[in-house]
This record gives C-alpha cells, sequence and structure tokens, in this order.
C-alpha cells in the first residue's frame, strides 16, 4: 500500500507522518517511512543541491533534478517495498511535481506527465493525505521552527498560493484518492482522522 503525504510548506505533514508511521509500527505493520525529494543516497545528495544550492537553477533543471531524483527513489525503495506487501508512507511524491513545478513554476502539465510517467513507472498513491493550510502561517511557523528558508521556502507568497490552490484542485479531481485535513485543527486531532482512514483502508483487504 502507497500512502502519500503533501501540503504546503509548514503545513505539519511531516508530523503526521511520523504519528502515522508510529502507530503502525506499534500496530505491529511492516511499513516504512521515505521522502522526495530524496528518499535514497543519490538522492538525499541530489536534495541538498536543489534546497540549499545558492546558484541558479532554472524550471527545467528544477524539473528533471527532480524527477531524477524519483526514478532513484522509485526503482531502489518504493517498488521493492511494495513488492514485499510493505506499507510505505512517502512525504510528497507526484501532486507536489503538479502542484510547485506545474502550478508554482508554469511548466507545461502534459511534460510532466510525460517525464513523471518515465520517472515512476507509473507508480500511483493508493491513498493522499493533503494537510491543507493557510500560507502565511505555514511560511511563518517554518521559520520559526527552522530559523531558516531553503530555495522553495523563500519564494513570494504568490508562488506558494499557487500551489496551495493546485493542491486542493488536485484533491477535487482525484477525490478518491484524496483525504484533506484542515492543517489548523489539533496535531491529535488530524492524527486521529488519518488513521481512521488508514484502518479503513487496510481493513478493505484490497492490498
Ligand atoms: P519538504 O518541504 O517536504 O521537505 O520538501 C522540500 C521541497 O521540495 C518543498 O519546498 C517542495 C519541493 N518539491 C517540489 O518542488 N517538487 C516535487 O516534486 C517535490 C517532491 C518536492
Amino acid at each position: 500500500m502507497f500512502i502519500t503525504f503533501e501540503g504546503i510548506e509548514g503545513s505539519g505533514k511531516s508530523t503526521q507522518i511520523n504519528l502515522l508511521y508510529e502507530y503502525l509500527k506499534g500496530r505491529g505493520y511492516d511499513v516504512i517511512k521515505t521522502r522526495e525529494p530524496g528518499g535514497t543516497k543519490t538522492g538525499e545528495f541530489l536534495r541538498d543541491f536543489l534546497l540549499n544550492n545558492e546558484g541558479d537553477i532554472n524550471p527545467k533543471t528544477e524539473l528533471l533534478l527532480i524527477m531524477a531524483m524519483r526514478a532513484q527513489h522509485v526503482e531502489e525503495v518504493i517498488i521493492p517495498a511494495l513488492k514485499d506487501k510493505k506499507i510505505v508512507l512517502c512525504d510528497r511524491f507526484t501532486d507536489a511535481t503538479i502542484a510547485y513545478q506545474g502550478y508554482g513554476r508554469g511548466i507545461n502539465l502534459s511534460i510532466i506527465e510525460l517525464i513523471n510517467n518515465f520517472a515512476a513507472e507509473g507508480i500511483t498513491p493508493d491513498l493522499t493525505i493533503l494537510i491543507d493550510f493557510d500560507v502565511k502561517d505555514g511560511l511563518d511557523r517554518r521559520m520559526n521552527d527552522t530559523g531558516y528558508m531553503d530555495r522553495f521556502e523563500k519564494e513570494g507568497i504568490l508562488f506558494h498560493k499557487r500551489v496551495r490552490d493546485a493542491y486542493l484542485k488536485l484533491s477535487r479531481e482525484n477525490k478518491e484518492r484524496f483525504l484533506v485535513v484542515d492543517g489548523s485543527e489539533p496535531v491529535e486531532k488530524i492524527h486521529e482522522i488519518i488513521k481512521d482512514r488508514v484502518v479503513s483502508l487496510i481493513g478493505s483487504g484490497s492490498f
């Protein structure tokens, strides 16, 4: 079973992925936690470059770097784990590329789809948890937590608003796959909502 977490910067998705991971592990499930960009040795090296490089990285290069990381991640981590019937929790995946590189940077969606089909080998999530949150509050929260802003976080508020709107659009277009939760609710309440959905998905026995 492949479950992805999405949301704008500072939405709280990393907290929620950790809580779900601990919950599932505690219940004896074979579960792994991974992330994009990154998730492999090669990917983490490229992630650092992508997020922290001070030089100019144009949108096409950015897209291709992200897809290179995805190709490595899918082949090295995700496909083997799914073959072993593990539950894979992934912090961001293809929806992030559509939201950030597509709606954020303005790259043609059909080009993203084409390259993504090659990189992701047709892997799509069984469930995507979107933690929706106010853009400004998210950026403030991120700044307060880390005291640092990476290449994406430094983008203007309008960029992040486009990303948030894109995620909401994707959730409306893929209602079956998406669970949208309000990121301004207490952490424990959000965890309960996510847990209930995941438990019912596992119980459905389709995986
Ligand atoms: P993180 O905030 O989840 O650690 O992700 C790092 C950044 O990577 C985040 O600002 C969004 C960006 N990103 C993209 O722009 N496109 C993608 O496809 C992915 C997976 C992440």
